[in-house]
C-alpha cells in the first residue's frame, strides 16, 4: 500500500502540463515582455489545469533579440518538454521564432505579432491579433479622413519587420486616399533624429509617423517639440506600453496611435471581467498587451480541451478550427492561414494616461 502511494504521489508530481512563454523580458522591448507576463500570470490564476493535469508556464527570456527568440523556444520544446509556446511579442522575434516551432512541430500563439510573415506558410504558428494590412490602413484612413492629413512623413526602422510592413501598408492606403509621403529610416537604439526631423519639417508635414516601437517614438516625439514642430505624431501599436509616457512626458500628449484594446472600451463580457480581475491583482488598469497575453493563453488552454490530449501536432491543430472564442479584446476566430480579425481602436495620451478616441471596425477597411 505504502508503496503504491509512493507510486501514485511521483506520478502526480509529474503530471503537470508545460506550457512556454517566450517573452523579451530584458532588452530592447522588455517593458512588452513585462505586460504580456502580467496578463499570463493572471490568467493562470484563475485557470491552472487542463485535462485535469496542473499547468506550469515556463518562462523565457528572448532578451529582445532575434538569435535568442529562436535558441530560447528551442530550449523550451527541447529542455523543457512544453505542449505549445505563447510568444514572441514583437513580430521579427516571432518570425525567427516560428522558424523552430514549425520545425519541432509544436504550437506557438504569438499574443501580438502583427507582421503578415509571422504566420505565412506555417501551421504551427497561429496569433490572437489582427495583422499589419488592417493596422497599417486604419491608421491612414483614420490620418487621412478623421485628421485630413496630406503630408505625412513615415519614419521607418529599418531593423524591425513590424515597422517595415507597418510602414508600407499605411503608406499604400495613404496615397490611395491622395496623401503625400516622404518615408525616412532609423535604426532600433538610435538616440538621434535631427537629421530625419529636420527633413520632415523641411516637407511641410502634417503629421509625423513613426511605426517603430516606446523608446524611439517618444524620443522622436520629444525632439520633434524641440524644433517647435506642431503637427500630428501618429503611430502603431509598438506605442502600447508605460515607458512612452515615463520617457516621452509632455512630449508624447496628443500622439494617435491604432491599437487593439483599451480598459475603458470593453467590447466582450469577458473584457469587462478580465478589467476587473487585473484592476484587483495590480492595481492598474491593464494595457493592450496584458489582454492580448491574457488571450493568448486562454486560448491554447480551449485548444488543448477541445484537442483532448496534449499532443503538440493535435493541439495545432486544434488551434486553427477556433471559432468565436470570447477574449478579453475581442471574439476570436482563427482563420486558416493561423491569423485573427478584430476592430482596430485609435487610442491617444491625454494628461499623461492612454485614452480612447475612435473604434475603426475591421469591416469597413476592404
Ligand atoms: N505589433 C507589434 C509587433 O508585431 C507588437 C506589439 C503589439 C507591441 C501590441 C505593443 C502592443 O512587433
Amino acid at each position: 500500500v505504502f508503496l503504491g502511494l509512493l507510486l501514485l504521489a511521483s506520478l502526480s508530481l509529474f503530471a503537470v502540463v508545460k506550457i512556454g512563454a517566450l517573452l523579451p523580458l530584458t532588452g530592447g522591448v522588455s517593458a512588452f515582455g513585462d505586460l504580456v507576463k502580467k496578463g499570463i500570470e493572471l490568467a493562470w490564476e484563475e485557470k491552472n489545469t487542463v485535462l485535469g493535469e496542473k499547468i506550469e508556464v515556463v518562462y523565457m527570456d528572448t532578451r529582445s533579440e532575434k538569435t535568442e527568440a529562436a535558441n530560447g523556444i528551442a530550449r523550451l520544446i527541447d529542455k523543457e518538454g512544453v505542449v505549445a509556446v505563447i510568444g514572441e511579442v514583437i513580430s521579427g522575434n516571432s518570425i525567427a521564432a516560428g522558424e523552430i516551432a514549425e520545425k519541432k512541430k509544436v504550437p506557438m500563439v504569438s499574443p501580438s505579432s502583427t507582421n503578415s510573415l509571422v504566420t505565412q506558410g506555417k501551421k504551427f504558428v497561429s496569433r490572437v491579433c489582427f495583422i499589419d494590412p488592417l493596422q497599417g490602413t486604419a491608421l491612414a484612413e483614420f490620418a487621412a479622413k478623421t485628421l485630413k492629413v496630406k503630408k505625412a512623413t513615415v519614419l521607418t526602422d529599418v531593423e524591425q519587420d513590424y515597422s517595415v510592413g507597418l510602414s508600407n501598408y499605411f503608406m499604400e492606403r495613404f496615397k490611395k486616399l491622395g496623401g503625400q509621403v516622404l518615408q525616412l529610416q532609423y535604426k532600433s537604439g538610435d538616440q538621434e533624429f535631427s537629421a530625419q526631423l529636420s527633413q520632415a519639417l523641411a516637407f511641410g508635414s502634417e503629421a509625423i509617423v513613426v511605426t517603430g516601437y516606446y523608446n524611439e517614438i517618444a524620443l522622436v516625439a520629444q525632439q520633434a517639440r524641440a524644433l517647435g514642430y506642431k503637427g500630428y505624431i501618429l503611430t502603431g501599436d509598438g506605442a502600447d506600453a508605460p515607458e512612452l509616457i515615463k520617457i516621452g512626458g509632455q512630449a508624447v500628449e496628443g500622439i494617435y496611435f491604432s491599437d487593439h484594446f483599451h480598459p475603458d472600451a470593453p467590447v466582450t463580457k469577458r473584457s469587462k471581467l478580465f478589467v476587473d480581475a487585473f484592476v484587483k491583482k495590480y492595481g492598474v488598469k491593464p494595457s493592450t498587451l496584458s489582454a492580448l497575453g491574457y488571450d493568448a493563453y486562454m486560448l491554447v488552454l480551449e485548444a488543448i480541451e477541445r484537442a483532448k490530449t496534449t499532443k503538440p501536432e493535435l493541439i495545432a491543430t486544434a488551434i486553427r478550427s477556433i471559432k468565436n472564442f470570447e477574449g478579453a479584446t475581442g471574439t476570436i476566430t482563427i482563420d486558416s492561414n493561423g491569423n485573427a480579425t478584430k476592430d482596430v481602436v485609435i487610442l491617444t495620451v491625454k494628461n499623461g494616461q492612454f485614452a480612447f478616441a475612435a473604434k475603426i471596425s475591421a469591416s469597413a477597411l476592404k
